[in-house]
């Protein structure tokens, strides 16, 4: 066809437009979906315990994923401040991803591995001021007074187990009772010290694996 004609029909050039645009989208979105590397979750990912799943729940509700993000990027300076760049692998029972896209604070995608003890966690949370002295970081002292029912827990268990997270029905039997009575500061804390917990555990696992195959 005579490129001219393209070029002075805007209907026809929009729709080719369209279609340019459509076919570069899909040649680099397509592939992902049959990689392994992305949709196979790291060797020691598990899905998180009815605490954790709450805590995860309260990290979304007060915004923390606006401030922080949860994505280290294999550049030499994240590597060295946060750890291990982040694996595809370590997201898939992430139901939102938290990845983030504004860094007012640190990356905390493997903050849980960075060996703060809850108890800091908790002084942080409540006055961040108190353990680091410049800090901007709102307060959240509030949550230590707001305390779960795990009334719907099992149910939120159950619509993620509906898009792929492996929980068992003993997992929702339990998650109640795992969660009724405690704080949502203790729920927030214990969903932050597994943050990085997934890649330690495949770090052993892979290690172990390559020991026994140089065996
Ligand atoms: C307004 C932005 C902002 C919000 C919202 C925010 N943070 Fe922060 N956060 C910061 C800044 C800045 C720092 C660095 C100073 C410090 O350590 O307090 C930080 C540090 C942290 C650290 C220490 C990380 C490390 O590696 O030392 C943790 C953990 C943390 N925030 C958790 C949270 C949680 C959980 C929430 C939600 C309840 C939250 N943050 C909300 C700005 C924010």
């Amino acid at each position: 066809m005579n490129h001219s004609k393209i070029e002075k029909n805007v209907g026809l050039m929009a729709i080719l437009v369209v279609v340019a645009i459509s076919f570069g989208g899909l040649v680099e979105i397509v592939p992902l979906f049959a990689l392994e590397e992305t949709t196979k979750p790291v060797e020691g990912l598990r899905p998180y315990t009815a605490l954790q799943l709450e805590g995860r729940d309260i990290y979304i509700r007060e915004g923390c994923h606006v401030c922080h993000t949860q994505m280290v990027r294999p550049l030499r300076a994240e590597v060295e401040r946060f750890g291990a760049p982040s694996e595809a692998g370590e997201y898939i029972y992430d139901h939102p991803f938290l990845w983030g896209s504004k860094r007012t604070g640190p990356d905390l995608h493997r903050v849980g591995t960075r060996d703060y003890s809850d108890e800091w966690h908790r002084q942080h949370l409540v006055n961040p001021r108190s353990v680091v002295a410049e800090s901007n970081m709102p307060a959240f002292a509030f949550l230590q007074h707001r305390i779960l029912d795990g009334k719907i827990t099992a149910k939120k268990m159950k619509a993620l187990s509906r898009v792929g997270v492996p929980y068992t029905q003993e997992d929702m039997d339990g998650a109640k009772d795992a969660v009724k009575g405690k704080s949502e500061m203790t729920a927030l804390i214990a969903y932050l010290q597994n943050l990085g917990q997934a890649y330690r555990r495949t770090q052993i696992i892979r290690t172990r694996l390559a020991d026994e195959a140089n065996k």
